[in-house]
């Protein structure tokens, strides 16, 4: 008999989403920014305190304003590691800015706030810190360092909500911040993102910016008589529909993120022998970070072959994975960024990096197949 497949990912469904979509047709309003999705922005609002939440329709086009709000010019750069997803580094490249890769702590796999200074040019401009695992950046240290060299921040929070850092939400503690709703977040309506702005400086501008460069906005609100093109823009709004899905699963936020803790802090403890044994190191948490259990993730023995692994667990209808090839060493990456310095912990530990299924529904034998045929594998 074949063992019952456990897969990586598995979106959740609170099972009100299709309910909501369906109330979208009734108020006969399926463009963007309609009742639902005004809900999302005053939750993400009060959520992390920031003065404006705009959604997207994805992280990749909350980066996108974000890069366009800070108004570029050809050849400024911008400080980011290189551990991360495509879009931290092409929301950048396509405003004509060069991603400078610096390298990763060895403990939460976030940019290495002590590296960051030395990276700083006279072209510097911004600084990316990515949240990896809803694990936060040293984001006091990033904060000093961009005040003492009047740069901005951008927070890639992709995977970062309902997480903090000395208890201010992530995503709301730079100039401006991401998070991404795409089917394998905590939080989903497939395709999906939101753009948060801390303070009113960006607010109105970004408004425009998501509305194809258009006062629309405040057309609709009645604070103009017409609305005409200001400025450039886009379509970056998504439509009420995946406004309606997102409201019924931010509604239960509180209800997934305890659920996914839990099944971290499992796995947490029955990998803690392995650890011990020296065959992995567990994802390590700074007591300033409240972290969302976004994502389990271990760092296999050097020694230990991960493709072996990987083809274990796939082998035993596990559905695990590796993550970030590292931009510095990806073709695009090396066309139009640079690394500072060699990125030696990117390279190793992005190499050694297993990450395991995690989502509500998950249940405790389920997971305990899954550490178990860890287990078999890393002893072999
Ligand atoms: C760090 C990071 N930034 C940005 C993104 C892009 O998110 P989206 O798929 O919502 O565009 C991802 C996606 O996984 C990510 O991991």
């Amino acid at each position: 008999m074949t063992a019952e497949y456990i897969p990586f990912n598995r979106p959740y469904s609170t099972g009100k989403e299709m309910v909501y979509a369906a109330e979208t047709q009734r108020n006969y309003h399926l463009s963007g920014d309609g009742p639902f999705t005004k809900r999302c922005h005053r939750w993400i609002e009060e959520h992390t305190g920031c003065a404006k939440a705009l959604l997207t329709h994805s992280c990749t086009s909350a980066l996108d304003m974000a890069a366009l709000l800070l108004d570029f010019e050809r050849g400024d750069e911008v400080i980011m590691p290189s551990y991360t997803f495509v879009s931290t580094a092409n929301a950048f490249v396509l405003r004509n800015a060069v991603p400078v890769f610096v390298d990763i702590r060895e403990d939460t796999l976030n940019l290495d706030e002590r590296l960051i200074e030395e990276a700083i040019t006279t072209r510097t401009r911004a600084i990316v810190p990515v949240h990896y695992a809803g694990v936060s950046c040293e984001m006091d240290s990033i904060i000093a360092i961009a005040r003492r060299h009047g740069l901005r921040i951008v927070e890639d929070a992709a995977q970062g909500i309902m997480a903090g850092y000395k208890n201010r939400a992530l995503g709301s503690i730079g100039d401006l911040g991401s998070f991404s709703f795409h089917e394998t977040k905590n939080i989903i309506s497939g395709e999906g993102g939101s753009l948060l702005v801390r303070d009113a400086e960006f607010a109105q501008r970004a408004e425009i910016l998501r509305e194809k460069g258009t006062d629309r906005g405040r057309f609709f609100r009645g604070e103009v008589d017409k609305y005409t093109w200001q400025d450039v823009g886009s379509s970056f709004l998504p439509n009420e529909v995946t406004a309606a899905f997102l409201w019924a699963q931010l509604e239960e936020a509180q209800r997934i993120t305890s659920e996914r803790l839990a099944i971290w802090r499992r796995y947490h403890e029955t990998l803690q022998p392995l650890e011990q044994q020296g065959l992995l190191r567990r994802p390590i948490v700074p007591t300033d970070c409240q972290h969302n259990g976004h994502m389990y993730y271990v760092l296999l023995a050097p020694e230990i072959d991960r493709q072996l692994v990987l083809d274990g667990l796939k082998q035993n209808g596990i559905g695990a994975v590796f993550h970030y090839v590292p931009l510095h060493s990806s073709p695009a990456g090396q066309r139009y960024g640079r690394a500072h310095g060699e990125l030696a912990l990117t390279t190793s530990l992005s190499q050694r990096l297993v990450r395991l299924p995690v989502w509500f529904g998950l249940s405790e034998s389920q997971q305990q197949r899954v550490c178990e045929t860890l287990t078999a594998l890393v002893k072999r």
